[in-house]
């Protein structure tokens, strides 16, 4: 605390005597900054020159030289459907987190709606989640028939708030799903401890958290499943996919069947499906899917590395901004990824200056960032979920009842992060450098020394 104090006061010392280290840290990269007025001191929203321009890096990346072979020799195959390709991606996916047994299925969605449903959620049941999330997390859980309910959000790390966990532990609650959120992971130690205690499941969303560690474990593989996400903007993107993992065999067959439309073991596609045993779906991806993850896939890797590094640096020089709060990490995290770049913002340190207006500034200087997610526990999806005829089979008025839902699930703290205070960054915007980061502080900073000018002007 002490220091943080310390490091704020310094921040002032050092703007006071004129942003001398934007000045520095611009002047340290003409290659970037070329052409930029590198003393600009009016905001770009009011007019001035932006800091400088910097054409981020677009998602997903596509290298011709090493992609196109791979991929087109799948499609040229004419075998599309599921065979060995995604055998591979499957294998490699496995060993990359250090597991036994992955299955890749249709998406990030339908990786969580198959493991709660494997692992034996379904109506009458109660799933505990983060409301800091996509939305697809609570789908998931009402997909299945059982009903979400929130924990609110440790502001500090964006995660679920674990220590609020336990009471919401009813005798109806089956399974914890935390959400490692922007490739952080969630308080693991103690949602497990938890867990052990009251006898549920615990299945991960890692759809943000590719190659994310706790504990030197690779997130995914600490709970009895879990779940990633390829959708376009992952780590590991290929437009639409998603996978399971876990060291559980006989889960894991179950999950093979269940995406397979329940044939038992593996049976080629195309087989007629009279020996099919289970209730199951349809979630294969096909061959050229598996074929633009392998191509991905092999530059995870380095791409994380350099998103972790940039990352760190921006969030240890951001701190010493006043009203800047960077997503912080539990101690045992051994490796965050940063699908997310996620910081507090506190309008008091800037002068009154809203979060929106924030957010319109740095844009203005050539920084996308944007506000995040909204309050998922009060959004018209779960009253629409208690409406329909299952729902009302299943449980009785009083369980349906929205107004009473909406009170037992107030999450104050994460309203706050929604609604104020969340500011977002998104990964390609670390795949750069210490350049590029040191433009995203010196925008910050020339935000916070005239926040007070640009609040006046735009009336935000
Ligand atoms: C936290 C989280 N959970 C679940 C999902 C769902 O994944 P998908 O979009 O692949 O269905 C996503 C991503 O979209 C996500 O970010």
């Amino acid at each position: 605390m002490k220091n943080r104090r310390n490091s704020r006061r310094e921040f002032i010392k050092q703007s006071s005597i004129a942003g001398v280290g934007v000045v520095l840290a611009i002047g340290a990269a003409p290659s970037v900054f070329a052409g930029s007025n590198r003393v600009a001191s009016v905001p770009a929203i009011l007019g001035g020159s932006e800091l400088a321009k910097i054409n981020w890096p677009v998602w997903p990346m596509w290298n011709p030289e090493t992609d196109d072979k791979r991929v087109l020799d799948s499609v040229r195959s004419g075998v599309w459907s599921r065979k060995d390709i995604v055998n591979e991606f499957e294998q490699k996916w496995a060993e990359t987190c250090g597991v036994k047994n992955c299955l890749t299925v249709v998406n990030g969605t339908n990786a969580l709606i198959t493991s709660l449903i494997q692992l034996g959620i379904g109506a009458g049941d109660e799933v505990i989640i983060p409301p800091y999330t996509y939305i697809a997390t609570p789908q998931a859980v009402l997909a299945t028939g059982a009903i979400p309910v929130f924990v609110d959000t440790d502001l500090s790390t964006f995660q679920i708030d674990a220590s609020k966990i336990e009471s919401k532990i009813t005798p109806r609650t089956r399974a914890i799903m935390p959400v490692h959120l922007g490739g952080l992971s969630a308080d693991m130690n103690r949602i497990m401890e938890l867990a052990k205690k009251h006898n549920l499941i615990v299945v991960e969303d890692a759809c943000q958290a590719h190659l994310a560690e706790y504990n030197h474990r690779k997130l995914g593989t600490i709970g009895h499943a879990g779940a990633f996400s390829f959708q376009n903007s992952k780590n590991l993107p290929i437009g639409e996919g998603g996978a399971i993992v876990s060291n559980d065999e006989n889960f894991m067959e179950r999950c093979f069947s269940y995406h397979n439309l329940g044939f038992p073991g593996r049976p080629a596609p195309g087989s007629t499906g009279s020996d099919a045993v289970k209730n199951a779906n349809k979630l294969r991806i096909t061959e050229y899917q598996a074929a633009i993850g392998l191509v991905q896939m092999a530059r995870l890797e380095s791409q994380t590395k350099t998103r972790t590094e940039n990352a760190e640096y921006l969030k240890s020089n951001l701190k010493k901004i006043p009203g800047i709060f960077p997503m912080e990490v539990y101690p045992e995290v051994t490796r965050g990824v940063y699908h997310l770049f996620a910081l507090r913002y506190k309008k008091e340190e800037f002068k009154g200056l809203a979060r929106e207006g924030f957010i319109n500034a740095l844009n203005a200087e050539g920084i996308p960032c944007y506000e995040g997610y909204t309050q998922l526990n009060k959004m018209p999806f779960l009253k629409d979920a208690f409406q329909t005829k299952n729902f009302i089979k299943i449980y009785s008025k009083k369980r349906l009842n929205y107004t009473k839902y909406l009170e037992q699930n107030q999450c104050p703290q994460n309203d706050i992060l929604c609604n104020e205070e969340a500011v977002w960054f998104n990964q390609r915007l670390l795949l750069t450098g210490k350049t590029e980061m040191d433009f995203i502080f010196a925008a910050i900073e020339k935000i916070y020394t005239n926040a007070e000018k640009i609040k006046n002007a735009t009336n935000k």
